[in-house]
C-alpha cells in the first residue's frame, strides 16, 4: 500500500479522518470473520467466525474498500462517497458529527496468504531478526517498503499488533541517518527509522534487509490489529527510505532464487500462497501467458486491450494501462468499462451517494468479466464480483450488494487490478524478464 505525497485538499483530509475512524478491518470494530486456528510451520488452517457483535457494521465494506483504494493512491475521495461514509459511521454510532476532524538463502520458498474479512487483504507470516520473530505482514505489489510495528512505535499507536522487538534481535543494526515515511493524501504520515536485519519469507532468507521501523503510524494502521506491517513487492524505485533508497526483499533475494520471480495464488475466502523462486505447476491449468511490464512508474504495470462481459459476448476494445496490486482489495477500471459491465446487470446503478459505488440487487446473477491482456483472456467469475452486502449483515439478508469492480478515480494514470482480479488468476511477477505471467487456475 502506497500513500503518495502531496496535498490533495480538504476532501482527502476528511476522508482520512473518516477512514481512520471506520470499520475497515478485520477485528476491533468488526470482530474476526476469519480466525487463524493453527499457526505453525507453513501450514495454516482457518475457520470462519461470523461476527455477532457489530451487526450492520459490514454494510460499509464496499464503500470503505473504495475509500481505502483512493487514499492509497493519494486521490481525493469524491464528496458523494465521503458523505455516504460519514452518514454510515454516524448511523453505526462510530462517528459523532464533527469527530471526523480530530483526528543465506534457500533457492525457493512458499508462504501462506491468509485472507481477511471479505478478502479485504491477505496476511503472510514473515520472520525477522535473530532469533526469528514472526510478524504477519500484508504483501503489497503496489508499494516498495518493508515496514513494521516495532518497539519504537509509541504504545498508544499499537492496537494489538505484534511488534518487531529491535533490542531482542542480535542481528539488528541501525542504518544511521536513514528515515522513511509514507504519506497519505492529506499529508499525515507514517514513518520512522531503518534497521538492517535478517528477514525470512517461506524459507528464503535475506541478511541486511532494510526493515523500516515505525516511530509513528496513522490511526488506520493502529486499527488493523492483525496487520503487523507491509512487505512492499513493487519495484525498488518506489522505496521511500532517504537519503539512500533501499531494495525490496524480492530485489535482494532475486539473485539467490532458483528463478528470479515470485508468484501469487490468492484465493477467495481461503488461504492462498506466495511462492518465491519457483513456479508450482499444480497451482494453475494450461499455459502461462507473459505480457510486458512497464516498470518506469515503479509498479507492475501492463496494458489491457479491452474486456468482455459474460460468456458469449464479443470483446470490446478499450485499451488501458493497469497495475497488478495485491495491496488493493477491489478491481478499479476506467469508468466507461465499469459502466458497460454494470449495464448488463438489471437493477445495477452507480450509487455513489447511497453506497459509495456500483451496486446491484443481491439476487442478480452476475456475468463474468474477462480482461483482455495480450493474447490472454483473464476471466473473473461473476461470483467474485459480488464484493459485500450493502444493507444487511450477510449476503443472505441484504437486498443490495456492492460490486468488486468499481471505477478508478477520474484522471488516474492506470487502472488498479487488485485482489478481486488477482484471486481469479495464477500470477507470476517475473523480476528477471520484467514481465507478468497469467494463467487460469481451479477456483
Ligand atoms: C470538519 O470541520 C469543517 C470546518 O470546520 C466542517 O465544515 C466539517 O463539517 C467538519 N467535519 C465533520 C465530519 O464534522
Ligand atoms: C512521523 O514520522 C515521519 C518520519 O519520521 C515524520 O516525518 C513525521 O513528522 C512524523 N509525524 C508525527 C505526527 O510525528
Ligand atoms: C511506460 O510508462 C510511462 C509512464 O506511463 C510512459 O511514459 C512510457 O511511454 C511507457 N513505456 C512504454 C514502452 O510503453
Amino acid at each position: 500500500m502506497k500513500f503518495h505525497h502531496g496535498a490533495v485538499g480538504a476532501a482527502a483530509f476528511l476522508a482520512q479522518s473518516l477512514v481512520s475512524a471506520a470499520p475497515v478491518e478485520k477485528r476491533g470494530i468488526l470482530g474476526p470473520l476469519f480466525e487463524i486456528t493453527t499457526l505453525g510451520g507453513m501450514t495454516f488452517k482457518i475457520h470462519q467466525v461470523p461476527n455477532q457483535k457489530f451487526r450492520g457494521a459490514r454494510k460499509g465494506r464496499g464503500a470503505m474498500a473504495m475509500a481505502k483504494a483512493y487514499t492509497k493512491y493519494g486521490a481525493p475521495i469524491p464528496n458523494d462517497l465521503l458523505s455516504y461514509i460519514e452518514k454510515l459511521l454516524e448511523e453505526l454510532g462510530l462517528l459523532q458529527p464533527g469527530a471526523g476532524n480530530d483526528t543465506s538463502a534457500s533457492p525457493q520458498g512458499e508462504v501462506a496468504a491468509i485472507p481477511q474479512m471479505f478478502d479485504s487483504e491477505y496476511l503472510s507470516p514473515v520472520q525477522i531478526g535473530t532469533p526469528p520473530q514472526t510478524l504477519n505482514l500484508d504483501f503489497d505489489t503496489g508499494s516498495s517498503d518493508l515496514w513494521v510495528f516495532s518497539t519504537e512505535t509509541p504504545t498508544n499507536q499499537v492496537g494489538g499488533q505484534t511488534v518487531y522487538n529491535i533490542q531482542q534481535s542480535s542481528t539488528a543494526k541501525l542504518l544511521t541517518g536513514a528515515v522513511w515515511d509514507i504519506s497519505y493524501g492529506d499529508g499525515s504520515s507514517s514513518g520512522g527509522n531503518v534497521y538492517l536485519d535478517t528477514v525470512s519469507i517461506g524459507g528464503i532468507t535475506v541478511e541486511n534487509q532494510a526493515v523500516e521501523s515505525a516511530t509513528n503510524v496513522s490511526l488506520a494502521f493502529t486499527q488493523r490489529p492483525d496487520t503487523d506491517g507491509l512487505v512492499g513487492l513493487a519495484f525498488s524505485t518506489l522505496n521511500t527510505v532517504r537519503p539512500t533508497q533501499q531494495s525490496t526483499f524480492f530485489d535482494n533475494a532475486m539473485r539467490d532464487l532458483a528463478a528470479p520471480l515470485f508468484t501469487a495464488n490468492l484465493r477467495a475466502a481461503e488461504p492462498g500462497n506466495y511462492n518465491f523462486g519457483f513456479i508450482d505447476t499444480t497451482e494453475f491449468t494450461g499455459e502461462i501467458t507473459y505480457v510486458a511490464v512497464n516498470a518506469s512508474t515503479g509498479f507492475w504495470q501492463f496494458t489491457s486491450a479491452g474486456f468482455k462481459v459474460g460468456d458469449s459476448a464479443a470483446t470490446t476494445s478499450a485499451p488501458h494501462e493497469a497495475i497488478a496490486d495485491t495491496g488493493t482489495t477491489l478491481m478499479l477500471v476506467p469508468d466507461d468499462i465499469a459502466a458497460a459491465y454494470y449495464a448488463q446487470i438489471p437493477g445495477a446503478v452507480n450509487a455513489a451517494q447511497t453506497a459509495g459505488g456500483y451496486v446491484f440487487p443481491c439476487s442478480a446473477t452476475l456475468p463474468s468479466y474477462t480482461a483482455i491482456i495480450g493474447s490472454y483472456q483473464a476471466v473473473i467469475p461473476g461470483e467474485f464480483i459480488n464484493f459485500a452486502p450493502v444493507d444487511g449483515n450477510t449476503f443472505a439478508d441484504a437486498t443490495t450488494c456492492f460490486g468488486g469492480i468499481q471505477a478508478v478515480p477520474a484522471g488516474f494514470p492506470f487502472a488498479i487490478y487488485g485482489d478481486v482480479f488477482l484471486k481469479s488468476q495464477f500470477v507470476v511477477f517475473h523480476g528477471g524478464e520484467t514481465q507478468l505471467g497469467l494463467a487460469p487456475k481451479p477456483l
